[in-house]
């Protein structure tokens, strides 16, 4: 957390004290219930850092499903229970589907030029219409082949090299919504049109996490001068809004100059559109597809990833999962080809596999914030306008009340219906007007990635020095809003020499 001086803090908390404290007065009386905070500060010092959600989630035991926080007079909404989130962020969304306003993440890195972090309004509606009509369910179907050579690839090369796991994973994904997004290729790990992205989210995930800027509770802070102690935030704010800068437009600007050359790949989100205008894109639109794009880097990357490790983590803790899923896969497609994304609806224990996979880790865990436009009651709850809203998506997905054993990896819970594995979906992707507008494509990369490895390998825990075999632990990384496995080894065994010959006839071809 990146605190300024006590000095600092103390002046800046003497100057806003008066307002804050009339605003404290002012509370509503009626707000939820939780826990009792303390003059001017309200429950600042009660909010949990590292994993909320598991804090949330206990906090929930005691308090309930819907849960105030007062921090220094900004009221915070937590939900914990599905059937809320769905009363409030779906059913009344034109509500509940506000972003807040970031002072780090957005005045002063500048994520909010991406739709993100828009407030709804007419740039929100725009860039989101061009990310949903080019990642719509009928358009998708043109980047299954890329998703598929890629899953095959990663498989490979995994193969050969286990120690890469996390290197190939973020390499794949990255060529894969690199490649659909501006039509380039990526060559290596050391690519700045991967690198500078990754880079941009751990800092997005930093930058949005409440509580890990104080400037987010007493925005005057921004103001501060930048040699005075406790200014250091500022510093980093410039050198990230650098480095999203550097991810969102030299890519573009290498896809736009490159259409002429030929070398820009077709389709793509970028390359479509600026097609489509013949040269005549206003610079307006022009800032919009180019913050779209970053939009979809921001979305797509680090949540596939994540998914991806928490699935090859559960198949080797889970073995009898592993070894039903292949028995699915070689019964229906055989052995002689890799199974499609087509075959979704043949393999219905793999599509469990990746709904179980979402259920019991969601790399979002509790969403991206939402806010209130306007005052609402809710079961005699005040909610007030402006209120930063969040849900609890990790607990919706472990409810013990819904889900039997929450922390056992068990896809036979959703008895292969599509209809069960829905409902998991439409929590994990988010609520309302805000629901992801990735969740077919990332679906798609992920089961072309599940089913490829199943068809072609044994998962196995990895060795230590001693050669013992070393089960991963179900535990996940803190601070940040995406959330992944803690590091662990794995090895993979090709299940069949006509398993290697099938990843070995993969062209590497760039396409
Ligand atoms: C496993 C993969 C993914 C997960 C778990 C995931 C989850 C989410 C969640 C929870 C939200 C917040 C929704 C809300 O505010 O209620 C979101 C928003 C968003 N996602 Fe995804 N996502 C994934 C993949 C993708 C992909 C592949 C893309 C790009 C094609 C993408 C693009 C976005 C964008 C642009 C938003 C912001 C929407 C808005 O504010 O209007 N996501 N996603």
């Amino acid at each position: 957390m990146e605190f300024p001086s006590r000095t600092t803090l103390f002046v800046a908390a003497v100057l806003g004290g008066v307002v804050l404290y009339n605003t404290c007065l002012k509370r509503k009386k009626n707000l939820p219930p939780g826990p009792q905070g303390i003059p001017i500060l309200g429950n600042a010092h009660q909010m949990p850092v590292g994993t909320p959600w598991l804090s949330f989630a206990e906090m929930g035991k005691k308090f309930g499903d819907i849960m105030h926080f007062d921090v220094i007079g900004k009221p915070f909404i937590i939900i914990n229970s599905a059937k809320i989130a769905r009363d409030l962020l779906d059913k009344r969304s034109n509500i509940y589907s506000d972003r807040p306003h970031f002072i780090m993440a957005g005045d002063l890195v500048g994520y909010d030029e991406t739709f993100v972090l828009q407030p709804l309004g007419d740039n929100w509606r725009k860039q989101r219409r061009l990310i949903a009509q080019d990642f719509s369910q009928s358009m998708i179907p043109r980047y299954h082949s890329l998703q598929e050579k890629e899953a095959a690839i990663l498989v490979r090369n995994l193969l050969k090299d286990p120690s890469s796991l996390l290197s190939e994973i973020q390499l794949r994904i990255g060529i894969i919504i690199v490649r659909v997004t501006f039509g380039y290729y990526i060559q290596s790990a050391d690519d700045l049109f991967l690198k500078n992205p990754l880079a941009a989210m751990v800092n997005f995930g930093k930058a949005t996490l409440p509580g890990n800027f104080f400037v987010d509770f007493l925005p005057a802070l921004k103001y501060l001068p930048r040699w005075m102690p406790g200014a250091g935030f500022l510093s980093i704010a410039d050198e990230w809004r650098k480095l999203v800068w550097d991810a969102s437009w030299n890519p573009y600007d290498w896809c736009k100059k490159n259409l002429d050359t030929g070398k820009t790949l077709m389709p793509n989100l970028c390359g479509n559109y600026l097609v489509e205008s013949n040269g005549k894109m206003s610079r307006d639109d022009e800032l919009k597809l180019v913050w779209a794009s970053s939009s979809v880097m921001g979305g797509g990357m680090d949540t596939s990833m994540s998914t991806t490790l928490s699935f090859l983590m559960a198949m080797i803790l889970y073995p009898e999962v592993q070894a039903k899923a292949q028995a699915e896969i070689d019964s229906v497609i055989g052995k002689d080809r890799l199974p499609l994304i087509s075959d979704r609806p043949r393999l219905p224990y793999v599509r469990s596999i990746l709904a179980e996979t979402f259920r019991w880790a969601p790399s979002f865990p509790m969403g991206i914030p939402h806010a209130t436009r306007e005052d609402d009651v809710y079961e005699g709850y005040e909610i007030p306008k402006g209120a930063l809203i969040m849900p609890n998506i990790w607990h919706m997905l472990h409810d013990p009340a819904v889900y039997d054993k929450p922390d056992e990896f068990i896809p036979e819970r959703f008895n292969g219906d599509e209809a069960e594995m829905a409902k998991t979906n439409a929590l994990l992707f988010g609520f309302g007007r805000r629901v992801c507008p990735g969740q077919h494509f990332a679906e798609g990369t992920l089961f072309a990635i599940m089913a490829t490895v199943l068809a072609t390998c044994d998962v196995l825990p990895g060795l230590d020095e001693a050669g013992n075999e070393v089960l991963p632990k179900y535990e996940y990384t803190a601070n940040g809003a995406i959330t992944f496995p803690k590091p662990y080894t794995l090895r993979l065994r090709p299940r069949s020499p006509q398993a290697t010959a099938l990843l070995a006839e993969v062209q590497s071809t760039i396409e």
